[in-house]
């Protein structure tokens, strides 16, 4: 048995190699389109028109924080339960549920950091067509409509966000299967078979009935409505692959209309441009998380992870949507503006003939319930928190984490592994942790090590650990079956594995040949998952080892659609249900571990490339394979920003392209844009050409290195942005929009971004490029060339010519950003060093900035073991003040130099701090740049000063 799926592994790994050297796209038809999606075609056969849903006013009932309301479906009877609440922070949830399900249906937990707290809701008035709410204290409104059901939630006069208001409100009621009745029901079975009619008559209020049946049906009614069966209610085929559908149709869809929006973002993860698209002549974008081989770009494929939180934009406001539900989801869009050049705009509008621009969404969702939290903003910033409030922010990494990976599969052993740490020494480049992929293990068994080639793990680790290097290895949720293996018989014997529909263990085909799924979602196996981690368990682990977790859509090689059967059986519910929020399970479980083996000291670092809402709490997330192709290099931009936007701050693409070899010119100017995104590693294919930064020739070599230097530099500033990111939710890596709301021509920019608020960078994507033209925000801005300091206004799109070093970054006027310029062999090896502060003057000649300091690995900083300082220079007086004065923290490092851009020549400069007396700086001025450079100030970087310029 063995032998053969050792074979079957060796037969799958020569056909992805065959599949490698062969046609370089995605095999579309290894994955569903909306029409061979039984439930988004039926759904999207539903077009606009009255809603058949009416609110039922009379089951109204009022509490302090929540309405509840019925609404019938006029055409079939069935009742559902809406709720409405009104949550802390500006923030609307509406669930709806059937009232009556035959079985519960599922409601995603674990995702919501807590229950969300509620505010007051009042009831401002009623009458027989509807009633209004009052929602908090800005003067916002909900008026619920009875006949059709629709909600409007206002503000002022403005209505910001209308819910069926196309009238495509649609739930699936759980019901028994009708055919099977027909020959099933027998005169024995006749009372069961009352029962059930009962069951179904329940849903439906009698009287209400009589009342209604002299209706007619209208115009909104589906198929379904109407009580007809049609192909794939009930089971449902692709390829090979029968689903078997034991709960029959289930699914749910809402549509919301957005007046005055024609930008909306996120609903991650596509390969495709920030501004989402409209859908009318297409797919909806698909939410389902897959295994997608050779993926296309700019299409609306679902992908590895799934974020169902959309943004909606506009120069007056922004709002959210974030709909919970973990089943397989489409998303459409529509808008009136769709197509309308900017020319045809001010057209419509010279001759009076524009209409207000709207966007319309409609979400469909395969199963569980609507519960749909609608996050009114107004800022951006604004439905961060609000989003943040629901579902967390971004785990704060460990420093080293945000510094640069070494990754590829594989590297072969432990003498490969020396040598490759080796060339960074030589090469003078620094990195903080080699990876290792799936070869390292025993046969694809994780938590083991290949006896041969890594022999003596923990000496690989020492050695690493000398250099304050660390590495990851990769942990995989699929678990080859095999009786000696003891993580296998473990999760065998405690029955952890995801069972098939017929009650057995769930097998499918990855890696290790065939395999099991221990079951994540259950509290109990995360709980067994994590204690795999400790010392004693994992064998050959030490500190410095970390964990990637791929493979977790979960990927199934001879699943549909490459993953799992929907009607796997996770306890009380179908795989259909959870599907989506697999991945967050096995990220959170791996994540506790690595907390857990140090008894609670340490920060995680774990890597995951499925993902739900909520992800952001456990670490960092990648964008799968992707090729060394240009277009791939320019995609990551606006793949990072769309998760940046709904929460998941920590994303990094494979510097390089995983698929196929890049030229040299793209291979540095990948590192070139890696070393400004999030999460930084470069990583390769198992057959592509070995491409350590030194295999390039000297001065691709030398470009490399200048490239990871500058992000070494960074990390001060970087640290402080996930700091931030952690604090508060918002993104680290920002589309530009998010600080220039008002403005435009930020609205549609993918090939530019913001880390944090104060650097703005443009880097250069296109082969053979001689310039790049970045648009520099905010009329009353200035930016300056972090390379050059020289100074250009802003709103401008300004043209910079470019060589193969240049990678265009600016600082804002009126920000202070800290670094550090002496690079080390690793961030770990920077700790104590001194910073150099940036102090880029606004043009009323001010800045603003932090620094933030801690131990850069511990969750002491949870115990307020930090430094965290305001540096603010006005008044020509720069300055550094305690933000968190209940703080104890202490570090080595001070401040070795200060650079002023846009100053001008001082007489003479002090330096004031506490007890000590009044120093004068040595300085030097560049009058031609306007650049004023204080050599050794000397301070340390945690006290109280002031340096004034007279
Ligand atoms: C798929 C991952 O996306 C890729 O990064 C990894 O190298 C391979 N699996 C092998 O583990």
């Amino acid at each position: 048995m063995a032998a053969f799926t050792e074979r079957m592994a060796l037969l799958l790994m020569l056909w992805l190699v065959v599949s490698l050297s062969g046609t370089w796209a995605v095999d579309r038809a290894n994955f569903k389109t909306c029409d061979q999606s039984s439930f988004c075609k039926r759904q999207r056969a539903m077009k606009p028109g009255e809603s058949p849903y009416r609110a039922l006013l009379e089951t109204m009932e009022l509490t302090n924080t929540r309405l509840t309301l019925q609404l019938i479906n006029d055409n079939n009877k069935v009742r559902l339960l809406l709720e409405l609440y009104r949550l802390q922070g500006n923030i609307t949830r509406v669930k709806i549920n059937e009232l009556k399900p035959l079985k519960p249906r599922y409601e995603v937990p674990d995702v919501l950091i807590r229950e969300p707290p509620t505010e007051p809701l009042s009831l401002l008035s009623q009458d027989e067509n509807g009633v209004v709410l009052s929602l908090g204290a800005e003067s916002q409104r909900v008026i619920l409509s009875a006949r059709p059901f629709r909600l409007d939630i206002m503000e002022g006069r403005n209505v910001l966000m209308s819910l069926n208001s196309r009238g495509l409100l649609a739930f699936e009621h759980l019901r028994m299967r009708k055919d099977t009745f027909s020959y099933k029901v027998t005169s024995t079975v006749a009372s069961v078979w009352d029962n059930i009619k009962s069951v179904f008559s329940s849903q439906a209020d009698p009287e209400a009935e009589k009342k209604e049946e002299a209706e007619p049906a209208n115009q909104a009614e589906t198929a379904e409505d109407a009580g007809k069966e049609e192909d794939g209610m009930w089971e449902e085929m692709f390829k090979s692959h029968s689903d078997s559908k034991p709960n029959g149709p289930s699914a749910v869809s809402l549509d919301f209309s957005l007046p005055g929006v024609e930008h909306v973002y996120g609903i991650p993860e596509h390969a495709d441009s920030l501004r989402l698209k409209t859908t009318d002549n297409g797919d909806p974008y698909r939410l389902y998380n897959l295994d997608v081989f050779q993926y296309e770009l700019y299409n609306p494929m679902a992908l590895y992870g799934s974020v169902p939180v959309m943004l909606a934009h506009s120069a007056q406001r922004t709002t959210g949507i974030f709909w919970l539900n973990a089943a397989e989801t489409w998303v459409d869009i529509s808008s009136n503006t769709a197509g309308k050049t900017v020319f045809g705009k001010m057209l419509d509008y010279v001759q009076g003939s524009s209409e207000t621009p709207q966007t319309d969404v409609r979400w469909i969702s395969e199963s569980g319930i609507v519960d749909v939290f609608i996050m009114l903003g107004p800022t951006p910033k604004d439905v961060f928190s609000q989003y943040a409030s629901l579902t967390g922010t971004q785990a704060f990494p460990p420093i080293a984490a945000i510094a640069y990976h070494q990754c590829r599969w594989n590297y072969n052993d432990q003498e490969d592994v020396q040598a490759v740490d080796a060339g960074f020494d030589e090469h003078d480049i620094p990195y903080d942790f080699i990876w290792l992929d799936i070869e390292h293990t025993d046969g694809k068994r994780y938590f083991t090590w290949e006896p041969h080639k890594f022999a003596t793990p923990k000496e690989m680790l020492q050695n690493l650990l000398d250099k304050k290097r660390k590495m990851v290895a990769i942990v995989d949720p699929h678990i080859k079956i095999d009786s000696n293996y003891k993580i296998h018989n473990e999760i065998r014997s405690l029955g952890f594995y995801i069972k098939n529909k017929d009650g057995g263990d769930y097998e499918g085909w990855c890696w290790p040949g065939s395999a099991g799924y221990p079951d994540f979602t259950r509290a109990d196996m995360r709980a067994w998952w994590a204690s795999m981690f400790a010392y004693d368990q994992y064998e050959g682990s030490m500190e410095n080892l970390y964990t990637w977790n791929d493979m977790n859509e979960p990927s199934v090689f001879n699943g549909p659609e490459v993953t799992m059967h929907k009607d796997a059986v996770h306890g009380a519910w179908e795989h259909r249900d959870v599907h989506n929020l697999y991945g967050l399970y096995v990220h959170m479980a791996t994540a506790e571990g690595l907390i857990q083996r140090s008894g609670g000291v340490e920060r995680p670092f774990v890597l995951t490339r499925a993902f739900f809402a909520g992800s952001q709490r456990y670490g960092a997330v990648w964008t799968g394979d992707n090729s060394a192709e240009w277009d791939h290099l320019k995609i990551s931009i606006p793949m990072c920003l769309s998760l940046g936007v709904v929460g998941i701050s920590f994303c990094g693409a494979d510097v390089g392209g995983f698929f196929k070899s890049p030229s040299p010119e793209l291979l540095v100017r990948w590192y070139q844009t890696g070393a400004y995104q999030p999460f930084f590693r470069a990583h390769a294919h198992l057959d592509t050409p070995r491409r350590e930064p030194w295999l390039f020739g000297p001065e691709n070599m030398a470009l490399i290195r200048d490239a990871v230097r500058q992000r070494y530099t960074l990390l001060p500033y970087w640290y402080q942005q996930f700091y931030h990111a952690y604090k508060t939710g918002q993104p680290v890596m920002r589309p530009l929009w998010v600080e220039y709301p008002q403005d435009p021509v930020t609205f549609g920019l993918d090939d530019e971004f913001l880390i944090g608020r104060d650097l703005l960078v443009h880097p250069v994507t296109e082969e053979g490029s001689r310039g790049v033209t970045a648009y520099l925000p905010g009329k009353d801005e200035v930016w300056f060339d972090v390379h050059t300091f020289q100074k250009h206004n802003g709103a401008q799109n300004l043209y910079i010519p470019v060589t193969m070093s240049s990678i265009p970054v600016f600082q804002r006027g009126g920000s202070i950003i800290s670094r550090k310029l002496r690079v080390r062999r690793s961030s770990t090896c920077m700790e104590h060093d001194p910073y150099t502060l940036y102090v880029a003057l606004s043009p009323q000649r001010t800045a603003e900035g932090e620094l933030y300091i801690d131990d850069g690995h511990t969750f002491n900083y949870e115990k307020k073991e930090f430094i965290h300082r305001r540096l603010s220079f006005s008044n020509n007086i720069l300055s550094s003040i305690n933000l968190s004065p209940e703080s104890q923290f202490s570090t080595l490092s001070w401040i070795e130099r200060i650079v002023i851009l846009g100053a001008s020549k001082p007489k003479q400069v002090t330096l004031k701090t506490a007890g000590a007396e009044d120093t004068q700086l040595e300085y030097d001025f560049d009058a031609s740049m306007s650049v004023l450079t204080l050599r050794k100030p000397g301070m340390n970087a945690g006290i109280d000063w002031t340096v004034t310029l007279e």
